[in-house]
């Protein structure tokens, strides 16, 4: 079978490089690519990089760029592996890209990334070469793939410019998405841009409709980067900006890992959530950067084995578990922890928000070396969450436990309290554990009282301010068999 195809490819080579000889005597150069597309859409420009080899000897995966300008053509030096179990590269201009920031590079794009995902070569790199601007529409990419895939931006990959140049017969809801993938990395030097001004300016927002009710708003931005049922992923050095919604969700998703990345987009860019993560587990995300209009990061139901060290937010509205619950839904998060990071100006800390009426439960989730700096809730658990201002309580809730808190540190916007622990009537949080808490007010010397409702746990050191309204011990009518645990 390899051998056969082998065969079929060194012949069409072959061919191809007899036609090339003609127009190009002294370019000759050994190149297995399955090369042939591109050549009749566009015999010229294209033509000139089909044959030439991958650029720059293969790098494997996540090797550190170099700071040279782009060459615009890439050199003649041939991948480094000669056997086929190396590295391959596929240059999209090779595909037929253009990278001038205007023309639509989707189609190229694609088959690049559809050609590198059948190469039985170990890694395939599918290249975004610095120096161009590629003009994507909403794709999914879709595995799995024979070998390793990493989907290398050097240059930038932008959105089309907002819903007006959205194409009708696309995807509104997300815009790139890579599907049921094993073995992925995304990284490079370079930028992502998701140009979601336009889409911000929709009312996106729960809003007034006629007689008091309330619209849930027709917005159904796209989510930049979406990454669903797949696994074994990374997402390194990239810097992603202005999505129309979330930039990055992942979604049924096991083993990813996050380093490295900086994602901005302005305070007041609705629902554009940093990092959102649902149905996925073992869960890295480390060493970035985060600011934008929504949740920092925000973890969702289904996810556990969670990992996310030295980040900073800001400005946004923190770190989030949830919400959950949401239309008497159940929820399961678990093993959680968030450590050694900072969070300025936000709206939010480390939160727990959740619905009424749902069920499940968040437990072992530790927030740890953190510093707040102007957060308006550093430290809040929020069972009563709700975006309309319409919920009634139920009995049922997502039961909160076993969440501890430690050396969290810094300053509080003084217009709300700086811890909140407002747990449900029918299912109290549980087992909190706080020590090593210092939050002071941004400005004054006005000291807000931390809240608490139906909230059990204990204080293993005193706390800055004093925190007297935790129940000791637990709950005397804990809520048994009923309660559905995860
Ligand atoms: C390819 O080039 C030839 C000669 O320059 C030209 O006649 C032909 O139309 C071109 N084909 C395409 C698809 O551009
Ligand atoms: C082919 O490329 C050359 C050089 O870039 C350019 O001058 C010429 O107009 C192109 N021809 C076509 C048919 O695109
Ligand atoms: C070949 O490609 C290089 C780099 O993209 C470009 O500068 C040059 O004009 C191209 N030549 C033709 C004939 O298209
Ligand atoms: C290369 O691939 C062949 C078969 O696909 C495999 O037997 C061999 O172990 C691989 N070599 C390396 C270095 O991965
Ligand atoms: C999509 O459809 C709407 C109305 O049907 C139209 O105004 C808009 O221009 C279309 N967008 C594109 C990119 O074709
Ligand atoms: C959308 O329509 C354009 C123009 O008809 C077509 O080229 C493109 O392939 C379509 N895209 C999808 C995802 O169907
Ligand atoms: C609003 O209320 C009025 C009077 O109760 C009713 O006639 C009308 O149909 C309602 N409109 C909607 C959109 O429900
Ligand atoms: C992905 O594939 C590469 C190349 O085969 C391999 O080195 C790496 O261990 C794989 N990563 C994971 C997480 O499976
Ligand atoms: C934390 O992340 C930042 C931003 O990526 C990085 O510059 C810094 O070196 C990281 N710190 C540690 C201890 O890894
Ligand atoms: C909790 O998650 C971490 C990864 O963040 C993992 O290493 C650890 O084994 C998990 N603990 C349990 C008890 O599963
Ligand atoms: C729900 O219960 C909480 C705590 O008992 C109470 O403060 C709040 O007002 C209730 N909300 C509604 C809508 O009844
Ligand atoms: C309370 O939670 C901590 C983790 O925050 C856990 O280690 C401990 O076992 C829990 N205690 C009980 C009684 O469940």
């Amino acid at each position: 079978m390899r051998h056969s195809t082998h065969i079929l490819l060194a012949l069409f080579f072959a061919l191809i490089l007899a036609t090339q000889a003609r127009h190009h005597p002294h370019h000759h150069t050994k190149h297995k690519h399955s090369s042939s597309h591109s050549t009749d859409d566009n015999n010229n420009s294209s033509n000139n990089q089909s044959y030439s080899p991958s650029p720059s000897p293969a790098p494997a995966p996540g090797y550190d760029d170099n700071e040279e300008a782009p060459s615009p053509s890439p050199s003649s030096s041939p991948s480094s592996n000669g056997d086929d179990n190396g590295t391959e590269i596929f240059d999209v201009r090779t595909f037929g890209a253009i990278g001038d920031g205007v023309s639509d590079d989707t189609k190229a794009l694609k088959m690049a990334w559809d050609i590198a995902c059948q190469s039985d070569s170990a890694v395939n790199v599918v290249l975004l070469p610095r120096g161009f601007s590629f003009m994507v529409q909403s794709t999914i990419f879709t595995g799995p793939c024979q070998g390793a895939l990493v989907l290398k931006v050097d240059g930038t990959l932008m959105a089309p410019n907002g819903p007006e140049s959205w194409p009708n017969n696309t995807s509104r809801r997300q815009w790139l998405v890579f599907y049921r993938i094993n073995n992925m990395s995304l990284q490079g030097s370079g930028a992502i841009d998701g140009r979601g001004q336009n889409w911000w300016d929709l009312p996106c927002k729960p809003h007034k409709g006629p007689n008091g009710t309330t619209l849930p708003g027709p917005c159904d931005s796209p989510v930049a980067l979406r990454f669903f049922m797949s696994s074994n992923l990374s997402v390194q050095g990239l810097r992603i900006k202005n999505s129309p919604q979330f930039h990055f969700r992942f979604d049924g998703c096991k083993s990813v890992h996050v380093d490295s990345i900086f994602i901005t987009s302005p305070a007041l860019s609705p629902n554009t959530d940093g990092i959102h993560i649902e149905n996925t587990n073992d869960v890295r995300i480390y060493n970035s950067v985060i600011s934008n209009g929504d949740d920092c990061v925000s973890i969702g139901t289904g996810c556990y084995d969670v990992d996310i060290k030295n980040i900073t937010c800001g400005p946004s509205h923190g770190i989030s578990i949830g919400s959950l619950g949401n239309h008497n839904s159940r929820a399961c998060v678990s093993n959680i922890t968030v450590r050694d990071s900072t969070i300025k100006a936000s709206d939010n800390g480390v939160r727990i928000k959740t619905w009424q009426g749902g069920s499940g439960s968040v437990s072992r989730v530790t927030f740890t070396n953190i510093h707040m700096d102007t957060v308006r809730n550093p430290i809040i658990i929020d069972q009563f969450y709700c975006l309309s201002k319409e919920c009634t309580n139920q009995t049922s809730a997502v039961l909160v436990s076993d969440i501890a808190y430690s050396n969290i540190k810094g300053t509080y916007d003084i217009r709300h309290p700086p811890m909140r622990f407002a747990c449900s009537d029918s299912v109290p949080c549980t087992n909190l554990t706080l020590s090593d808490i210092e939050l002071l007010p941004a400005q004054g010397d006005i000291v807000n009282d931390p809240f608490c409702w139906n909230a059990y746990g204990n204080l293993v050191t005193l706390t800055i301010p004093p925190v007297s309204c935790l129940i000791e011990g637990l709950p005397q009518s804990l809520p048994g068999n009923d309660l559905d645990r995860c």
